[in-house]
């Protein structure tokens, strides 16, 4: 059974069962600042779970394309990835354990659908603890359809509840099945080990309960199913295979890269693992490049993901033999396989293509000399006897080489050394500090006489941010700002020039804002907070570092050292003078603020 075949099947089983097709959400989550991207087939249906009314029904199915980075140093290895899909099937306070279980039973075991051998099934259900009591119900569904009490186990909170990947939200105890793969395993062997004995496919999550940010649990008003079976790993176990790299959704970017570079997977494990990263990390880079909210390479949030994504994968690539650029190449493999399930990473071909080959050139020419430096300073490296990497040299690969730090962390344990990471952020604060002195100073004439425009100016900075998020997008991420006594200059993300149409609605939404006279205001938190809170904030700082949050009225809300007017209506009128180019993919505007009328 392929890929293909299986998402196929699994929409028509429940479509055929009453399950409306909800397919083709974003990776980039909605109104959720708790996570970079989307992570389970559940995650655009949070707000349905906690009980809005869904406008499809009851009775939902999807396939979702799901990045989990949490473990992107594994990958590499036979088993991680750090995207996948997941197909999923919910009941919105419609059905509920019973049923669930039972149609989970004949979409794996009858033979029209996936025909596994119940013989072969094992389960796993909620032990209970001082909060929840065992799931008896769910053991007793599994029970009745024919799997003895030896292949049901009740297992622990740490294997069988379920929540999403921020620390609050919708959760509840869940019931897992395995496949036996007939490998041996050990003594230890049970559903839950990873001895490659039992695989889990499928996961049936009863939820029950919302998880506030307080730690305390709310029972939800009406009871939700939420299902989840991720399609590599489900091939590879019904193919047979030990590894989802084995399976035809990763060959063809495998032959590809032996192709290019002549290596050959299969006999030297280093070679493996840098094909897999490289394989993974395209395929990946692809899909957040191709999404409908298609961010950019950045030093932020989800495009820094991005480019360590990239720039991981190119070094593989190097590591491999490939000299030139490459990426571009399985990203084409990559576009054509999905582009009928993902029709959106064919409406942005050119510009995942594009945007590929951009970071790749920007790295691949300064790769080489970081390693270079690398190799010249490891000797004396090697001489220290904690085996550490000092921070500020990890500070200026990253700094002038381009190197995220992963990449400095990778390159020392590939000598057995690890990086000073408190060291490295220590000296991205001072940098960071130094850069704001440095600009200060340079326009300190200014700033003395017309502290008061800049203050001005820099309120209308916050606003501008936020209206080009709204006209633009959310890949609209800050690049650069500079404020002198006459105007502003802000860079930010976004691949091509804006039309004139955006440039005056940009302009309207600021000068609404203005007109509402909202009150700004300030608070102190920690920086996590401030991020749970949805705040824009930049990359580098610690996260329990207490920053300052400018909020103005309900409209944005950005980490900033300020200073600040005290309401909008002091601006005046905002106008922009100049949109242009600043390098790949950011563009520049320059506004001004007149007086008021
Ligand atoms: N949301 C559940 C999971 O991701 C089904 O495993």
């Amino acid at each position: 059974m392929t890929a293909n075949e299986l998402r196929t099947k699994y929409i028509e089983f429940f479509v055929l069962r009453d399950h409306v097709e909800i397919s083709g959400q974003s990776l980039i989550p909605e109104n959720d600042p708790t996570v970079l991207f989307t992570t389970a087939g559940m995650h655009p249906l949070v707000p349905y779970i906690l009980g809005e009314p869904h406008p499809a029904g009851q009775r939902l199915v999807n396939y979702q394309k799901c990045i989990r980075t949490g473990d992107i140093e594994d990958v590499g290895d036979s088993s991680h990835l750090t995207f996948f899909e997941m197909l999923g099937n919910w009941s919105l306070g419609d059905y509920f354990k019973e049923e669930a279980i039972r149609m989970s039973f004949e979409f794996l075991t009858a033979s029209r659908w996936l025909g596994i051998s119940p013989h072969k099934l094992s389960v796993t259900v909620f032990a209970g603890d001082q909060d929840v009591p065992p799931d008896h119900e769910s053991a007793a569904v599994w029970k009745a359809l024919g799997i003895p009490e030896s292949r049901i186990y009740y297992l622990p909170r740490s294997d069988n509840w379920w929540g999403p990947a921020g620390a609050t939200g919708p959760c509840g105890p869940d019931s897992e099945m395995f496949i036996d793969t007939g490998i041996a395993g050990t003594s230890a062997s049970r559903p839950g080990v990873s001895d490659g004995k039992y695989m889990e496919v499928w996961n049936d999550v009863f939820m029950q309960y919302n998880k506030k940010a307080d730690g305390t649990f709310v029972p939800l008003e009406r009871t939700c199913v939420d299902t989840g079976m991720g399609i590599e790993r489900t091939i590879a176990i019904l193919q047979g295979r030990t590894s989802v790299y084995e399976t035809e959704v990763f060959t063809p970017i495998i032959a590809r890269i032996e192709e290019l570079t002549g290596a050959r997977y299969g006999p030297d494990e280093d070679t493996n693992r840098s094909i897999r990263i490289v394989c993974d990390h395209v395929r990946t880079a692809t899909f957040i490049l191709g999404d409908e909210k298609g961010v950019s390479p950045s030093n932020v949030g989800q495009g820094y993901i991005l480019r360590r994504l990239i720039r991981r994968a190119v070094r593989h690539g190097r590591k491999l033999g490939l000299s030139r650029e490459f990426l571009s190449d399985p990203a084409q493999i990559v576009i054509d396989m999905y582009q009928q399930p993902h029709p959106v990473l064919r409406d942005n071909r050119d510009r995942v293509l594009e945007e590929m080959r951009s970071e790749e050139e920007r790295f691949g020419t300064t790769l080489q000399k970081g390693e270079h430096e690398f190799e010249k300073l490891l000797p004396n490296l090697m001489r220290n006897p904690e085996r550490t990497i000092p921070g500020r040299l990890a500070f200026r690969l990253y700094d002038t080489f381009g190197f995220p730090l992963e990449i400095t962390e990778e390159l020392a344990a590939e000598h057995g050394m690890k990086v000073d990471r408190d060291g490295f952020e220590e000296a991205f604060r001072k940098h960071q500090q130094k850069s704001k002195l440095d600009s200060n100073q340079t326009f300190k004439g200014g700033l003395a006489d017309h502290s008061d425009m800049t203050t001005r100016l820099h309120t209308a900075t916050h606003l501008l941010h936020k209206a080009l998020r709204e006209v633009l997008g959310d890949h609209v991420a800050q690049k650069g700002s500079n404020i002198t006594q006459e105007r502003l200059r802000f860079d930010f993300s976004h691949p091509e020039k804006m039309s004139s149409e955006q440039l005056q609605q940009v302009e309207e939404i600021v000068n609404e804002q203005i007109e509402r006279d909202l009150p700004v205001t300030v608070s102190t938190m920690r920086l996590d907070q401030a991020r749970d809170a949805g705040a824009m904030a930049l990359f580098g700082s610690k996260y329990d570092e207490i920053v300052k949050v400018y909020s103005i009225g309900g409209y944005s809300r950005e980490v900033c050292g300020g200073p600040h007017v005290e309401r909008t209506a002091q601006l005046g009128r905002f106008r922009i003078v100049k949109e242009q180019s600043s390098s790949q993919g950011v563009r520049r505007i320059k506004a001004v603020l007149e007086s008021g009328g």
